[in-house]
């Protein structure tokens, strides 16, 4: 059985989808088989960066209702064969999705695939319950904000309250991801460092990704910074996937809390 990785936020635009395009597709060059869904219904941008939306024929609305096989509505990255990509519908009505539908998906997913990412939208979006609730492990999305850490908390209260582990007793593992830091700006006190994040949040650091115009290049080409061996957050979304493989991996010197946090203290007190 796959394990499901649900990628979230509080906030919008911090990088949710981004960082989903780079970790399904890190973890399928390591040779797993993995499938990125798209669970922003009526805003798809994951094809986007995947460099995907020409190939869109059918959507996950669409296997869900039977009006296709799941495995038309797949689609496999020709650069890197064993991942797949599983497209959102863009129709206007949110309250599509169905929890029975929903889990019956994910489960036939799960037989078939190693990894299972899904892009959820933010936490204030309708479709985020769906998102969460079938999640074994919570990628919590934040950038070094202080209204994106607030509203990650309280994305982290709801999984803990409200996803299928949560209600059967259990836990969802949950991982912080902190996006686009700019460690010149945490020296210079004008950042909130990881470490002051993670003292607000309490829940373990997977990764810190560098702010990098390279996505946003990547993001227009159809390339994920990950595939390219030069780019700093590629970087860091290569060792977020090693960490999600189960290898210890050091944190370098930009992803150290330690090294690069400290020097604003205070601003949540
Ligand atoms: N590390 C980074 N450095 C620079 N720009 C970034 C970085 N990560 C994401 N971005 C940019 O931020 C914007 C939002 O990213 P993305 O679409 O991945 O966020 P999201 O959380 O999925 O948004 P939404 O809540 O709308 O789904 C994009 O323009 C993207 O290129
Ligand atoms: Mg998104």
């Amino acid at each position: 059985m796959g394990l499901v990785l649900t990628i979230t936020s509080g906030k919008g635009g911090v990088g949710k989808s981004t960082a989903t395009a780079n970790i399904a597709t890190a973890i399928a060059e390591a040779g797993k088989k993995v499938v990125a869904v798209d669970f922003d219904i009526g805003l798809r941008n994951l094809d986007m960066i995947l460099g995907l939306e020409n190939r869109i024929v059918y959507d996950s609305i669409d296997a869900m209702e039977g009006r296709c096989k799941l495995h038309q509505a797949l689609i496999n990255d020709k650069r890197v064969k064993t991942l797949f990509f599983l497209p959102a519908s863009q129709t206007r009505d949110k309250s599509v999705l169905e929890t029975k539908k929903v889990e019956a998906l994910i489960a036939e997913l799960k037989n078939e695939f190693e990894y299972v990412f899904i892009d959820s939208p933010a936490g204030i979006e309708s479709g985020f319950e769906h998102a969460i609730y079938l999640a074994d492990v919570a990628l919590i999305v934040t950038t070094p904000e202080v209204s994106a850490v607030r509203d990650a908390d309280r994305v982290i209260g709801i999984i803990d309250a409200k996803s299928k582990k949560a209600k059967e007793g259990d836990e969802v593992v949950k991982k912080l991801i902190v996006n686009r830091v700019r460690p010149d700006m945490v020296k210079k006190g004008q950042m909130l460092s990881a470490e002051d994040v993670l003292q607000i949040l309490a829940i373990d650091l997977i990764g810190l990704v560098p702010d990098d115009e390279m996505v946003v290049v990547a993001t227009n080409t159809g390339e994920v910074v990950v595939r390219n061996q030069k780019s700093e957050s590629g970087n860091a979304y290569r060792r977020i996937s090693r960490r999600i493989l189960g290898e210890e991996v050091a944190f370098a010197s930009l992803e150290d809390p330690k090294s690069i946090g400290g020097f604003i203290k205070g601003l949540f007190k």
